[in-house]
């Protein structure tokens, strides 16, 4: 493996040690493994790709300028350590910024392969078996219900309304292909999930 990959590595578990937000180590391996499958089917820039997945989580890109950013980003502090020049880091950091924009208004599709693929790796890991685990993990820890009938889909509460809002879009949110094809499944599982979730609500097993 790189050495600078391997640096980075080891940094991002050291920087994760006591994070219990859920955007820790763990979720990071996988959108880095994600993030290389994608990568080789779609042939992008391996390093540009590798580097950005294991750092996409590092700041909170709560950057107001560029002048902001180079201050106070622990990423680019990180990057400035491993000599890979300038234009290297800069691809990098222009990933990780296009990744992170959270704001719906912002859903467009990133201008580079690269960009689109590290979006497409951490949208993944909120679909399927772990996208569930995540939600409810994640619900608890800002206090939100499991489910609550009386909230219509539309109202913000619930972990299973959040399925509804915001999981069940991103399939049809994604920039490649190769993305789109693990999508697919992932989001049945989750379907899946929340029929069985509706007819165990419902008591569907004592109506006979
Ligand atoms: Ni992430």
């Amino acid at each position: 493996m790189n050495k600078e990959i391997e640096k980075t590595i080891d940094f991002v578990k050291d920087f994760f040690k006591d994070d219990i937000s859920g955007h820790d180590w763990w979720h990071t391996q996988r959108v880095w493994k994600a993030a290389q499958y994608i990568c080789e089917k779609e042939k992008a820039d391996a390093f540009i790709v590798e580097m950005a997945a294991l750092l996409h989580d590092i700041d909170d890109h709560k950057f107001s300028s560029v002048e902001d950013e180079k201050e106070r980003s622990k990423t680019r502090k990180w990057l400035d350590t491993l000599g890979i020049g300038q234009e290297k880091i800069d691809r990098i950091i222009d990933v990780i910024l296009t990744v992170s924009f959270k704001d719906k208004r912002h859903a467009i599709k990133p201008e580079t392969l690269e960009a689109q693929i590290v979006q497409d790796a951490d949208r993944l890991d909120a679909l399927g078996a772990i996208g569930i685990a995540r939600t409810f993990a994640y619900g608890a820890q800002i206090n939100r219900p499991i489910f609550d009938p009386e909230e219509s889909q539309e109202e913000n509460g619930s972990s299973i309304n959040h399925f509804h809002e915001k999981l069940l879009l991103l399939r049809d949110m994604m920039n490649t292909k190769t993305a789109r094809i693990i999508a697919d499944r992932r989001h049945e599982i989750i379907a899946k999930y929340l029929r069985e979730f509706m007819d165990d609500w419902s008591g569907k097993d004592f109506l006979s």
